[in-house]
């Protein structure tokens, strides 16, 4: 196989029906289809709808993916595809899809993790990946902290939230503030009016005690709780609610754990460098945060750009392109969709 191998990649673990191609480090093109409008009435994704339209936007989109790239499918070196973990009906789509392609064209698939994916996208941005690197995965359905020595086959999870995950906790104070789903860019935007230090809303898992059982942990659901209170008592007392200072004061508490303790497991664990990447690592006050608390502990930040945060096939090409150049063996062809799979297991 070549150094540059041409890799097509498919994600569908949620909303996003996501196609991207990458030859070697380079990202020749980043093809999405997003179900989330017809999600936004429910204020969240529905897993029957959001495999419907995986189904009809998965051949389209990989035509247009191969169009805008120039690229025949005969020329691919390989498929890579999200096995997991994701919604069970949408990954099986994506997860059918890249079989029949694998299939067809001869070529062999690679089955990954989605979590690994959202670390490994950074390549095709800020090239190879420093081994180890620090990864803060921050997604509507993770948070995790992870050791990551090789992201082709060694991740270790560090700590993780054992509640609602950072995305999800934006999109719950979003729906309480009256913003649309998903809320974390509505957040971002109104955010930028308000005063995050106008109220000292709780920062889960940083007390003492807490400390000593989830150093790497997270918990967003106390937050959230506390955001609901406030709002309540301000409506009970028939006084408007400054929803910028409530967004701005709530997003502080999340990107203020956020980045205390990913720069604390940098410190403890002789990393220098920390990458950022899911969807919530899109969010503008996270990135300063970061950027400042790295900057005053020597440690090198890595962000993608906002486009390949959130979900998309580029990450999934990318991941797939270094299995390949790393000799990393392929996936058999009954390959499952897993909808659990946990981080550990960056191939399956
Ligand atoms: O990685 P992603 O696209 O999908 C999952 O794998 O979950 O992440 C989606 C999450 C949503 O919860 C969304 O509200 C959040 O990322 N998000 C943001 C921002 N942009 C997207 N959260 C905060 N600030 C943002 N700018
Ligand atoms: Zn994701």
């Amino acid at each position: 196989m070549s150094e540059q191998p041409l890799v097509l990649g498919i994600e569908t673990s949620c909303d996003e029906t996501g196609v991207g191609i990458v030859r070697g480090q380079t990202l020749l093109v980043d093809a999405v289809a997003s179900s989330v409008d017809e999600h936004a009435r429910f204020g969240g994704v529905v897993p029957e709808v959001a495999s419907r339209a995986h189904l009809e936007a998965m051949v389209p989109t990989v035509e247009r993916a191969c169009r805008d790239a120039g690229v025949r499918l005969e020329d691919l070196d390989a498929i890579s595809v999200t096995a997991g973990p994701g919604l069970a009906g949408a990954l099986l789509v994506g997860v059918a899809a890249a079989k029949a392609l694998a299939v067809g064209l001869g070529v062999p698939i690679y089955g990954v993790n989605h979590l690994a994916a959202h670390v490994a996208v950074d390549i095709v941005e800020h090239g190879p990946l420093p081994e180890p690197t620090m990864g803060l995965l921050v997604s509507g359905g993770h948070s995790n902290l992870l050791l990551v020595p090789d992201v082709t086959h060694d991740i270790r999870s560090l700590g993780s939230t054992i509640d609602d995950a950072a995305g999800e906790a934006f999109d719950k104070v979003a729906r309480l503030l009256g913003l649309p789903f998903p809320g974390g860019p509505h957040v971002d935007r109104v955010a930028r009016e308000g005063d995050r230090v106008a109220i000292d809303f709780p920062r889960g898992l940083t007390s003492g005690r807490d400390l000593e059982r989830h150093r790497f942990d997270y918990s967003f659901s106390g937050l959230k709780t506390a955001v609901a209170r406030w709002v309540q008592a301000r409506e009970a007392a028939g006084e408007p609610v400054p929803v910028a200072d409530v967004a701005a004061s709530f997003q502080e508490a999340v990107v203020d754990v956020l980045t205390r303790k990913a720069v604390a497991a940098c410190r403890e664990h002789g990393v220098d460098d920390l990458l950022i990447g899911g969807g919530v690592a899109a969010n503008s006050r996270l990135r300063a945060l970061a950027q400042e608390r790295c900057d005053a502990h020597g440690i090198r930040l890595r962000v993608p750009r906002p486009g390949l945060c959130t979900d998309n096939g580029a990450m999934v090409a990318a991941l797939g392109a270094q299995m390949v150049s790393k000799g990393r063996q392929a996936s058999r062809l009954d390959l499952p969709a897993d909808s659990s799979q946990p981080v550990e297991q960056v191939s399956s």
